[in-house]
């Protein structure tokens, strides 16, 4: 029809998709106290993630309670996440949020740009005031992968199977993991996952330090609320601080992080002694 208007795409690399809640977009969040859960919840698809999903994990962030002090990250269903949705790499794209052909189109800064706005849906999960805990069962493939290593923590099931999918399908992986990756299983490992997109059972992700614990299928959720336990039975802001000095070690020099230390305990000194007589 002449002069009728293309409809726009909403979301994907054309546009944010942050509007609606996050059940919506796949995902459940509750809190309960101290706690949040976020579950990736369309299990009949493997928990397969979109754009609308990574909206949703950056409003979670941004919206997420002061109190909270742990986050954990899980999957329902047979699987964690098979990582993004295939229908991305068809023509059609994914229903009002494009697909991979569209963003081919896009200048360099528009894809940036778009890009940055996916990726904020992992960051937030490093954030220093909190602990994140993926719970990570069966597959965890490309942006699945890349989620579960968002997170300060993996604890995962026997049957567990991490594939760095990208580099196969002529990508690479652009959702915030390859740092952690490199930083968790060093720089060979991580050519070596990434370069033939193997795939890492549990036992090897114990191993070379991809997963904290590895615990039967049926005690996964009892394992992260053990571990949550743990890490509610200390000092909130020593627990911050601590995290932030932990963070921070890598790129400081051993004198620098020993100032760290002394900054950060001097202001821990200060909060639990100043209103003291
Ligand atoms: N996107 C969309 N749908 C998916 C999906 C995905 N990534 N993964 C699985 N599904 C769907 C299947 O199409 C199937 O749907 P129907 O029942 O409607 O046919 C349903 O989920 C169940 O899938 P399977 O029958 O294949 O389940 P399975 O348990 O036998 O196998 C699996 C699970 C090994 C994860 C397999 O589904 C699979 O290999 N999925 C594709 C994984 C993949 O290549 N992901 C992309 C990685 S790259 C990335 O994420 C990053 C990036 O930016 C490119």
């Amino acid at each position: 029809m002449a002069g009728a208007k293309a409809p726009r795409e909403r979301g994907g690399y054309t546009e944010d998709v942050s509007a609606g809640q996050p059940e919506e977009h796949g995902l459940r969040f509750e809190v309960d106290g101290e706690i949040a859960t976020i579950t990736l919840d369309r299990p009949d698809k493997r928990n397969a993630q979109t754009f609308a999903t990574w909206s949703a994990l950056a409003r979670i962030g941004d919206e997420l309670p002061e109190r909270v002090r742990v986050v954990v990250v899980r999957g329902e269903g047979p699987s964690f996440s098979a990582g993004i949705d295939l229908r991305m790499f068809t023509p059609e794209g994914v229903p009002g949020q494009g697909s991979f052909s569209s963003a081919a189109r896009l200048g360099a800064a528009a894809f940036e740009q778009r890009l940055r706005q996916a990726q904020r849906g992992f960051l937030w999960l490093r954030r220093p005031e909190i602990v994140s805990v993926a719970a990570v069962q069966g597959h965890a493939i490309g942006a699945g992968f890349q989620l579960a290593l968002a997170c300060d923590l993996r604890i995962v099931a026997d049957d567990v199977k991490f594939c760095m999918k990208e580099p196969a399908l002529g990508l690479v992986p652009d959702l915030t993991g390859t740092k952690p990756l490199v930083e968790l299983v060093g720089l060979a490992r991580a050519i070596d996952i990434c370069l033939t997109a193997r795939t890492v059972e549990a036992g090897e992700a114990l191993r070379i330090g991809l997963a904290e614990q590895v615990v039967a299928r049926d005690d996964l959720d009892s394992a992260v609320h053990d571990k949550i336990a743990g890490l509610l039975s200390t000092n909130r802001d020593a627990a911050t601080a601590t995290k932030r000095l932990l963070q921070g070690a890598r790129s400081r020099t051993l004198e620098e992080q020993c100032a760290a230390e002394g900054a950060e305990q001097a202001e821990r000194l200060r909060a639990l002694f100043s209103a003291q007589p």
